[in-house]
């Protein structure tokens, strides 16, 4: 795992971009895990415009999303569904059937999980998978202690994931207190990936992950130190050295 400190935000969530961007030139047939969150709109935004200069053919990229709130009609504004439609998915030549959520409701809820880890995987696993960080070192939303092996499945949210997500609610009451999360296996089974850190409020994770040497499932994101192949981005508000 190596962390490099790009200074400023826009500077941290514009090299993503262009790596977002260079793996599908490199391969148009990339899958791409998403991540959502303040800290990606920037990079989503850098996205847009990279595209729209940088003509690419996303005629076969598929997306895969990390998460998605329990039960929350995907047509609410604070899906993650609406959020990477209004990000992203609206502004770029990209179908429907090509992008990809947990299912969030109840029908066949484990049978729906499974298929979205067997999907995740089919013909090769992520190239590149896109990843924020909770203040309480939470990837996707696998809380802290969540087991490295879990799948894609429902979860409860803690109060510190409830409070950070008050914000895009009129109020606490109305935060939904489960989602559906892809599982920390399928995240780790990716062929690379990026963590992108930003703000002060990220200081202190970001110094606790870069001081531990071994994974422990207290911080989940720490199951990244033996992955092959995981950059950490931060600007100089989130950087821990
Ligand atoms: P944030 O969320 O970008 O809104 O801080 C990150 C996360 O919780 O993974």
């Amino acid at each position: 795992m190596e962390f490099i400190n790009l200074g400023s935000t826009t500077l941290a969530a514009q090299y993503v971009a262009i790596e977002l961007l260079r793996q599908i030139q490199s391969n148009k047939r990339s899958k791409l895990g998403l991540a959502t969150g303040g800290t990606m709109e920037p990079v989503y935004a850098q996205l847009v415009q990279l595209i729209q200069s940088n003509p690419v053919d996303l005629s076969e990229i598929q997306t895969f999303n990390l998460d998605e709130y329990y039960e929350l009609d995907t047509e609410s504004k604070q899906s993650y569904l609406y959020y990477m439609k209004h990000h992203l998915f609206n502004h770029i030549d990209i179908r429907p059937e090509q992008y990809n959520f947990p299912n969030n409701d109840s029908v066949q809820l484990e049978a729906d999980n499974e298929a979205y880890d067997r999907l995740i995987m089919q013909d090769h696993p992520i190239n590149l998978q896109l990843l924020g960080i909770g203040t309480n070192g939470h990837i996707g939303f696998n809380e802290p202690g969540t087991p490295f092996d879990s799948n894609t499945r429902m979860v409860e949210l803690t109060n510190e994931t409830i409070q950070a997500n008050a914000r895009y609610f009129d109020s606490i009451e109305e935060v939904p207190t489960k989602a559906v999360t892809m599982g920390i296996r399928s995240i780790i089974k990716s062929h690379r990936i990026i963590l992108l850190a930003t703000g002060e409020k990220k200081k202190p994770i970001m110094q606790q992950l870069f001081q531990m040497k071994y994974p422990d499932e207290v911080i989940p994101a720490s199951v990244l130190i033996h992955h092959p192949n995981v950059l950490v981005v931060t600007d100089d508000a989130a950087s821990p050295y």
